[in-house]
């Protein structure tokens, strides 16, 4: 054991930071924030003094492969070895998507584990790093610990460090970092066994071997080596199908976020002619998830609710669902599902985390977000290419479009008309008085009219966990109308400059002759109504959204 002999454990002085509170998906910074001497290494001593885990534990460390996660790496296997865990788990090169990330955690028995990822945020030296603690359940953090940690990071006078040479993680097997034991672990191959277990390979290479067609866009960034593994190698999609399949750390210099904008060479080989039958991307660190048919985009909203409906044609949820669950923004259509089959639905604030309690508690089996994140009990993070793999095998065992089969859904439960406008950038301030007047109105709003619709109530949004009885407050201005259209504004929690506001706006329409409609033009009386209650343009001097989703 060479690395006892030449290597000891350092105590340095240093003076606390008051930035490190971890939001919904961890802290997350810009790359320059986290390379100030001493930022890193106290946010990481905050959250070993926290956590406390008794001499010996395991943890599981992996990334997205974003810039900087190498040299955060080896600052967090050096505390860690400093602060008495007995044995790290790290994905070859220091590569886990997310969803993997929870997968080893679950499979392996670990206390929990460490993700460096800023998600679909920039990546390389101008963009974002980021950093997020997993508790033992593969889910992350509850909010008790990440505001501990927080409590911590503003009183750390002094943080360990093991002063070692690096374990560059290349090669699998074991090897020493002082007294902890580094063993560097296949990223792929947990993850893709737990896949093999939910869905129909055997129909799935059929599938593809009778001439079905995928594009998949990794938009260079961790799910690259998953898809190439799952969708090339074991489904025998044919060669070049995963496209921008090599992780780079900068993700070829565009955001990693699969949406409309910037999964734009997606979408413009699904607008082609000879568009394969179904296109599909991920986010930077593998667990958001955007679903495509030729020349057709599912929102994510209708995508929880087609996956809910068809769910019992895929082998892993063939017995049904137990419950299913939104983040309040996401609009209601998975909600019509769960009415038919007689199951309860759950509406929680956004970020993963409330859905975890329902996971663990066995009261849900599907769960999802509007903002491109769908995920089930199989792991306790949202996950892109399990939702990409769902998709597909109802594909294979429907054997229909994509657009035929959300067409259809529609026909039968009515269509969600969904949009979501972001203003990015916003003096804080400013956004947060537009919300602070609007809350002040929304007593006043019922029984007015808006076209022909009439407001039945607006309120905040808060959450009662129905499983710890804790209280979320504070999660969103809603303003309901009486035929179920609906008005949401909040503020991200997510974002690294400035404030983002975020209008997400709803209508039912239960006739199939208007279900062709464009969205924008459908909600365009909401929208407006939107701006004038909130005062947007006036307040914040913006006449349009940056981004409409
Ligand atoms: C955003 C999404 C939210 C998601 C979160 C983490 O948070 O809106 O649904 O859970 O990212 O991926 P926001 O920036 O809105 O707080
Ligand atoms: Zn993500």
């Amino acid at each position: 054991m060479n690395g006892i002999a030449q290597s000891r454990v350092r105590t340095v002085a240093t003076t606390p930071f008051d930035d490190q509170r971890p939001g919904t998906s961890g802290l997350r910074k810009k790359v320059a924030v986290f390379r100030q001497p001493h930022y890193l290494e106290n946010f990481v001593q905050s959250v070993f003094d926290t956590l406390a885990l008794p001499p010996g534990s395991a943890l599981v460390l992996g990334g997205d492969g974003r810039y900087y996660n190498r040299e955060a790496l080896q600052v967090i296997l050096k505390i860690a070895a400093a602060n008495g865990i007995g044995r790290m788990l790290v994905g070859r090169n220091g590569i886990l998507s997310t969803p993997a990330a929870s997968c080893v955690i679950r499979k392996r028995g670990t206390s929990g584990g460490i993700i460096l990822s800023a998600s679909h945020n920039p990546g390389g030296p101008q963009g974002d790093f980021g950093i997020k603690v997993n508790a033992a359940n593969g889910g992350p953090a509850p909010s008790t610990l990440t505001e501990a940690i927080y409590a911590r990071s503003r009183t750390l006078q002094t943080y360990r460090v093991l002063d070692a040479p690096d374990v560059v993680p290349d090669q699998f097997g074991a090897s020493v970092m002082g007294e902890m034991t580094v063993e560097v672990i296949d990223p792929v191959a947990d993850y893709a066994a737990l896949m093999e277990s939910l869905f129909d390979f055997a129909v799935l290479r059929t599938h593809f071997a009778s001439g079905f067609r995928l594009c998949y866009d990794a938009m260079h960034a961790v799910t690259g080596p998953y898809a190439k593994e799952i969708l090339e190698r074991r489904l025998g999609a044919p060669a070049g199908s995963v496209i921008h399949g090599e992780p780079r750390a900068d993700f070829g210099g565009e955001p990693p976020d699969p949406n409309l904008v910037h999964a734009h060479e997606l979408v413009d080989v699904m607008n082609r002619s000879d568009a394969p039958d179904f296109g599909a991307a991920c986010d930077g660190d593998g667990d958001r998830n955007m679903i495509l048919g030729r020349r057709f985009f599912v929102t994510p909203s209708d995508s929880l609710a087609v996956l809910a409906a068809n769910a019992t044609l895929v082998p892993g949820y063939a017995v049904g669902l137990k419950g299913v669950a939104r983040s309040m923004p996401t609009s209601r259509a998975v909600d019509r599902v769960a009415q038919q089959l007689g199951i309860p639905c759950y509406e929680t604030p956004t970020g993963w985390k409330y859905f975890g309690n329902l996971l663990d508690a066995g009261r849900i089996t599907l769960c999802g977000e509007e903002s491109f994140g769908t995920g089930s009990d199989h792991v306790r993070e949202k996950d892109g290419l399990w939702a990409v793999l769902f998709w597909l095998n109802i594909l294979a065992a429907r054997r229909q479009p994509v657009e035929t089969i959300v067409r259809e859904h529609w026909r039968t439960y009515g269509r969600h008309f969904y949009t979501r406008h972001d203003y990015e950038g916003l003096d804080p301030v400013a956004a947060e008085s537009l919300l602070n007047k609007l809350r002040e109105r929304l007593g006043r709003l019922p029984g007015q009219r808006i076209g022909n619709r009439r407001v039945r109530e607006g309120n905040e949004f808060q959450y009662t966990d129905p499983v710890d009885g804790g209280l979320a407050s504070g999660q969103g201005l809603r303003i309901l109308f009486e035929d179920g259209a609906r008005i949401v504004l909040r503020l991200s929690g997510t974002g690294t400059e400035g404030a983002t506001l975020r209008l997400y706006v709803e209508a039912f329409e239960p006739d199939p002759a208007r279900h062709h409609l464009d969205t924008q033009e459908a909600l365009a009386e909401l929208i407006a109504a939107a701006l004038a209650l909130s005062e947007i343009p006036g307040r914040t001097g913006r006449r349009a959204p940056s981004v409409i989703t």
